[in-house]
Formats: structure tokens, sequence, C-alpha cells
């Protein structure tokens, strides 16, 4: 290639998605059962795919539509976040319907921050939220956790700086599967209040909570209404993840800016799929709880299978989502061994590095996307993987 076009842009101090390294090796490595990559096993929801079929051959389908969204869907999420999340959208907020939640995410860092400000991360953080921070020309300031990934208040209390524009958490969490203790939330979101920052709360997760654990929206705390951006995603819960549909409810003074990203990037979101998440939420979250169910039993056998590790690695209890994140006894680094599990024990996770978990070795194991059987028979292998590499490398 010509050297002058070898372009040098701000692309080059992003991290590359782990995902797709991973998904590289498991291609180079037939029959390999995948943990990694955090999708769920089921589609749409009926009555979504009859909602498209129908719509297909109406023009509202290929004409652009409002920027912010169908006006029926943006009612319908409004129902939803006063129902079940206790958002009341008419005190001062405002929904925008986004293809998916990473992109909601990306306007909301658009929308508050410019270059050379900071956003606050708790670690382990989710990796397409600090690349999205780093390619507005913002940092990302990472806060550790506690054992059990649970928020430090007091050590997210210190970070903030005069350049914060925003902390984030993700309850329940990725990739920890941790819920988040209300307090905590409360306590993030009552610090953003006084410091007059935004608190971007991501809750992709919101269904998949197990053991009567509660999931808890900072949207719907006292005052909260003009400083939290609350993001939703339909990828998980309605299985919509290539339908790209998201949406989020923010304070009315960020709309012209929200708008503006929006406009630019995306025009609107695919019409079609907005049709279909009006009738998935119609049918709303009775469509997902079966689903819930079952990865409850899962997770099961997921969480008694991996605290066989003990003392070689170690789980914490996680309530949430369908993941967990184990930490290795180890001096080998976490990319390596993931790559020897795919290599030589076709099983594949993700490691923590991809999370910022770099002060030891850390692998997300995701059991969402595959059959009871399946999970069992790859939480099998990489026990199996793991006590066989380890027993050969000495402990830390
Ligand atoms: C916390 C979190 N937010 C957002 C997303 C992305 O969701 P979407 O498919 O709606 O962009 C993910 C996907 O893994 C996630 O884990």
């Amino acid at each position: 290639m010509d050297k002058a076009l070898r372009a040098v842009s701000r692309m080059e101090r992003i991290q590359a998605p782990i995902v797709a390294v991973v998904g590289e090796w498991i291609r180079q490595t037939p029959g390999t059962i995948s943990l990694g990559q955090g999708v769920v096993h089921y589609g749409p929801p009926a009555a979504a795919i009859d909602a498209v079929r129908a719509a297909l051959g109406s023009p509202a389908t290929s004409e652009y539509q409002p920027v912010a969204g169908l006006p029926a869907l943006r009612e319908r999420i409004a129902a939803k976040l006063a129902a079940e999340n206790g958002i009341d959208v008419a005190r001062g907020g405002r929904v925008m319907v986004t293809a998916g939640g990473n992109m909601a995410f990306m306007h909301a860092v658009m929308a508050t921050t410019s270059p050379g400000d900071e956003v606050i991360l708790p670690v382990p953080f989710y990796f397409n939220h600090e690349m999205a921070i780093e390619m507005a020309g913002c940092r990302a300031v990472c806060v550790p956790t506690d054992g059990r990934y649970q928020l430090r208040v007091e050590a997210i209390a210190s970070a903030v700086t005069d350049r914060t524009r925003a902390i984030v958490t993700i309850s329940p969490n990725i990739p920890s599967g941790a819920v988040l203790g209300a307090q905590d939330l409360r306590a993030v979101n009552a610090l953003c209040r006084e410091r007059g920052i935004y608190h971007f709360s991501d809750e992709a997760y919101e269904y998949f909570t197990y053991g009567g654990v509660r999931h808890v929206s900072p949207g719907a705390f006292p005052d909260a209404v003009g400083h939290t951006v609350s993001l939703y995603s339909l990828s998980k819960a309605y299985g919509f993840a290539g339908w790209r549909i998201g949406y989020m409810v923010y304070p009315d003074h960020l709309d012209a800016a929200m708008m503006k990203s929006q406009d630019t990037i995306l025009i609107c979101p695919t019409v079609a799929s907005q049709l279909a998440a009006i009738a998935a939420l119609e049918t709303g979250r009775a469509c997902c709880e079966p689903h819930v169910r079952a990865l409850a039993e899962v997770r099961e056998i997921v969480i008694s299978q991996l605290a066989s590790l003990a003392p070689l690695a170690h789980v914490p209890a996680a309530d949430g989502a369908f993941y967990c994140l184990l930490k290795v006894s180890t001096a080998l680094d976490a990319l390596t061994i993931a790559e020897r599990l795919i290599r030589e024990h076709l099983v594949a996770v993700i490691p923590g590095t991809a999370f910022g978990m770099s002060d030891g070795c850390y692998l997300r194991v995701a059991y969402g996307a595959l059959q009871k059987e399946t999970v069992a028979e790859g939480i099998g292998r990489l026990v199996h993987g793991l006590r066989t590499m380890l027993n050969g490398s000495r402990p830390q």
C-alpha cells in the first residue's frame, strides 16, 4: 500500500474487540464449545417476527422516520419504564430508540463530554464502553471493585476530578454477573448529583437475575432524572441482537446533543426492527421469563462445577446476567490461558484483560448461548483444562 495512505488515526490506541480474536481461534479449532460470546440462545418472540412480516410491504418501513424513534415505540417504552423501572419520563426525561445499547452509550458519551474529559469506569468494565470513551477523545478512569465485584463507592468518589463528566455502572454486570447493591447505586447516583456529573446506568441485563434478587434502576431514585442516563437493550431480553434495537432515557437538557449524534450516525433506527420491538414489548417480559428460569438451572451447574476448582480458581457468587468471572491462581496470563484452553481443551472463554482486569488472571465464562447439556460439557472441559494447565504451573 502507498505509504501516504497508511492512515494513523485515533483508532490505533483503541483495544481490538476481543470477541473477534477469540472467534478466530475458535474457527481454527473445530469442535470448540464457546463459553465466550455474551449472547442468548433464543430469537425474537413470534409476535415480533409476525410484525416484521406484516410491515415489510408498507412504504413506511422503507422511508426515513423520526430521529428519536417511532412515537408508538417511544410511548410503549415510556409505559414500560414507568411500570417496571419506576422511571417517570414525564418528569423531565426523554426516550430515544437506538440501534442497540452500544449506540445509546456512544451517543451519551458524545452528548456529555469534550475531548480530554474523563469518564469513570468501575473495573471490570464492558470493553465497548471503554472503547467508546477513548474514541470520543476522552479518558476512561478505571476504579477497582471489591472481591465480589461490588462497587467501592469511596474509591469512585476519590477518582472524581474537575474533568470527570460521568460515572458508569452496569447492573446486572458484564463480565462478572454481579447485581450491584442498591445502596451503592444510590450512593453513586447521589455523588453524581452533588458533583454535577452524569450517572450512566447500563441495564442491558435487567431481566436476568436469580434467586429472588431484584434489579434496581438508578433512574428511579428521587432527584435522579436531571443527571441520569439509563440504557437498555432488546438484544438479550428479546433475542434481538441482530435486529439492533436499544433505547435510553436521559435528561431533557441533553436532547439537542443526543439528536445531533443520532442524526449523524444513524438518522433513524431501522423501521422494521422498531415495529418488531413494539410487538416484543407488547408481549412483554413474560416471554423472557421462561428463558431466565432455564438459565437459572444452567447457572447452578456452572457455579457448582467451577466451585470444584478451589483453591486453583475462585468465583464469587453472581446473581445476574449470564456470566461469571473466574479468578485463577496462576502466574500465566489470561490471554495465554484462553488460547490454550481453545487449542488444547476445545473450550473458549474470554480473558479478563479485555474487561480491564490486568492485576491477576481472570477468565469470563458466558453461559447464555448454549443448551444446558452443552454448557455442562463445556464447563467440564474448562475445569479439566485448567486443572491440567495449572498443576503444571506455579501458583501465584
Ligand atoms: C452491558 C452491555 N451493554 C450493552 C451491550 C450491547 O447491547 P446491544 O446489542 O443492544 O448494542 C452489551 C452486549 O453485550 C452489554 O453487555
